[in-house]
Parts: structure tokens; C-alpha cells; sequence
């Protein structure tokens, strides 16, 4: 049985490519960004995925204002870089995951969450962005990634409680393949920002923050926040968080933070990040057999609980 062991969540800032790309990642300024997410690769490569599920958003590479679909689930084999304007970045070609991706779809999509399929598409710096900063820059990406893209560009995007229920309608699906994959699912984008009008370069390192603290303790509190209350005091594109909640929908009630990290700004956004854990359980951890012996009552419904 496939099982989500982890979530990461990172800002996405086109910028940070930029300073990969243009090999400026030593300069102070990017150094104090790519420092931060050190600790974050080893234990990436530490944890050897099987796959990776990618929640993003795409900013009018792959859908234009003409088709903007709420969730878009990538069931491609592979997905190359866009094109933003400069030419494609120079990353690897992202490989996908068809047989879990349309899994997935089949699941979601019987439980009521009506995702669009995508069987084409670039991906842009929504995802190629968060892959480098938790994989670094090898020559092919180490494992297939599923992208789901997520409308945050034009209002209306879902809500942040929609988001959460679709993170648990995921975790049912991957919870029902019958391979045994070792997924992480990675939500991002944000944090606090504003790119244009007169409240461009807000941050809002309080609410930031806070939205750390609510990811780790208690994300009920935060799938209830409004769009307003997100524009308000995040900035116009501080609601790409709302797609955190879906990598947090997608793990156990209770988690282990792992990690974080938190800088700003990086170009015009707050840098935040989050590593969380499920508690492992045996037959999922790397070359650990699993224990004959029966566990223990709580034990028992601990996992219970978590097959949900
Ligand atoms: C910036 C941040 C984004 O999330 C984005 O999509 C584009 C630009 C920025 O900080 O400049
Ligand atoms: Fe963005």
C-alpha cells in the first residue's frame, strides 16, 4: 500500500530560479535564502521518496486567462519547463507518476472533488522553483513528480477549508494503491506578498508566522480564514498559501515538525518554509522489518484512525 510519510511546504519565488539559473546563489543575498533550505535537502535525500506530489500554482504558463481550472491534476508522463519569457528554465524535464496520478483522479473524482485531468503541460516556476530548493540541481529530477495545480491567480480560488478536504480526499487515494510508494506531497507558494498596486512589497512576518504555527498545531484554525482576511493581511498573492492546507489535508492530525525556516524578503516575498512528518510506521520506514508482535491497543487505533 502506497503511504504519505511527509508534506514540505516552500515559497516558489521566480527569483530564486533566476539566481540558480544566473549561478548567484553564493551573492549574500540569495546565500541568506539558499542556506535556509541546506537542512531541507539532506533530509530530502534522506528520505528517498517514491514520489512526489506537487501542489502549485501555474501564473499563465500552462492555462491563460481563457481556462482557468480550480484544481488540475497532471496525469502526464512527463512535463517540461515553460517558457515565462526568458526561455525555458534550464531544469530537468519533470517526470511524472501516470498509473498513481490517475489513481488518484478516479478517487478524488468518485468522492465528489471534480478535478480537471491534464494529459499536457508545462510546468513553470510554481513547481520547478519548490524542486530545486528541496532537490537541489541534479540532471534528473530523483524521483516522478505528480502536479496539481491549483487556481490562486483569479478570483475566485477555492477556499482554504476546500483545499484541506481535498489534502484528506488525496490521502484516501494514495492510502488505496496497492503499490508500496513512500510519498511526500510538498504545498507551495507564498508567503505574505504583494507584486503590484499601492501595497506592493507588503510582508507580514506576524501572520506568517503564525500560519507556521497553525500549519504544525492546529490547522483547523486556519482553513477557516477568508479570502479577505488572506488579502488583507497577506497581500493580493499571499492567498497562494491556501495551497499549504492541501499538503497539510493530505498528512495525519498529528505531525512532527521537522523544520522550518523563514526570511525575507526574497524579491518581493517573505521566504517561509516547513518540513512536517507522520509518525512513521514500520512497514513504511527504509529496510525496517516489520515487528511480529501485535501493537498495542493504542497502537491499534492509531492506525485506525490514520487509514481514514
Ligand atoms: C514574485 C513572487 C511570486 O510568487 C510570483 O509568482 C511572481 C513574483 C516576487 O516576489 O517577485
Ligand atoms: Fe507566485
Amino acid at each position: 500500500m502506497a503511504r504519505i510519510i511527509a508534506g514540505v511546504s516552500s515559497s516558489h519565488v521566480p527569483a530564486i530560479g533566476a539566481a540558480i539559473d544566473l549561478k548567484k546563489t553564493e551573492e549574500p543575498y540569495w546565500k541568506r535564502v539558499f542556506d535556509g533550505f541546506g537542512r531541507s535537502k539532506e533530509w530530502m535525500a534522506r528520505q528517498k521518496p517514491d514520489v512526489v506530489i506537487a501542489v502549485y500554482n501555474d501564473h499563465a504558463s500552462a492555462f491563460s486567462v481563457e481556462l482557468i481550472p480550480t484544481f488540475a491534476l497532471g496525469c502526464a508522463a512527463e512535463f517540461p519547463p515553460a517558457d515565462e519569457g526568458w526561455g525555458p528554465r534550464p531544469v530537468p524535464v519533470v517526470k511524472g507518476h501516470p498509473a498513481l496520478a490517475s489513481h488518484i483522479a478516479q478517487s478524488v473524482i468518485l468522492d465528489e472533488f471534480d478535478l480537471t485531468i491534464v494529459n499536457k503541460m508545462e510546468v513553470d516556476h510554481g513547481l520547478t522553483v519548490p524542486l530545486n530548493l528541496m532537490f537541489g540541481s541534479p540532471k534528473e529530477w530523483p524521483c516522478p513528480v505528480i502536479p496539481l495545480a491549483v487556481n490562486v491567480v483569479m478570483y475566485p480560488p477555492p477556499t482554504g477549508h476546500r483545499c484541506f478536504m481535498l489534502g484528506r480526499a488525496i490521502r484516501k487515494a494514495v492510502n488505496s494503491y496497492p503499490e508500496d510508494l513512500r510519498v511526500i506531497v510538498m504545498g507551495t507558494g507564498g508567503m505574505s506578498h504583494q507584486i503590484s498596486g499601492p501595497r506592493a512589497g507588503l510582508i507580514n512576518s506576524a501572520f506568517d508566522k503564525a500560519f507556521l504555527d497553525g500549519l504544525t498545531r492546529n490547522p483547523q484554525k486556519l482553513v477557516r480564514i477568508p479570502h479577505v482576511e488572506y488579502m488583507r493581511e497577506a497581500g493580493a498573492e499571499g492567498i497562494e498559501m491556501v495551497m499549504w492546507l492541501i499538503m497539510r489535508g493530505a498528512l495525519d492530525d498529528k505531525v512532527k515538525e521537522v523544520y522550518r525556516f523563514y526570511t525575507v524578503p526574497a524579491s518581493n516575498t517573505a521566504v517561509g518554509h516547513i518540513v512536517l512528518e507522520n509518525a512513521p510506521r514500520a512497514a513504511h520506514r527504509r529496510g525496517v522489518p516489520v515487528p511480529a508482535k501485535r501493537p498495542s491497543t493504542k497502537g491499534r487505533r492509531a492506525v485506525a484512525h490514520a487509514a481514514h
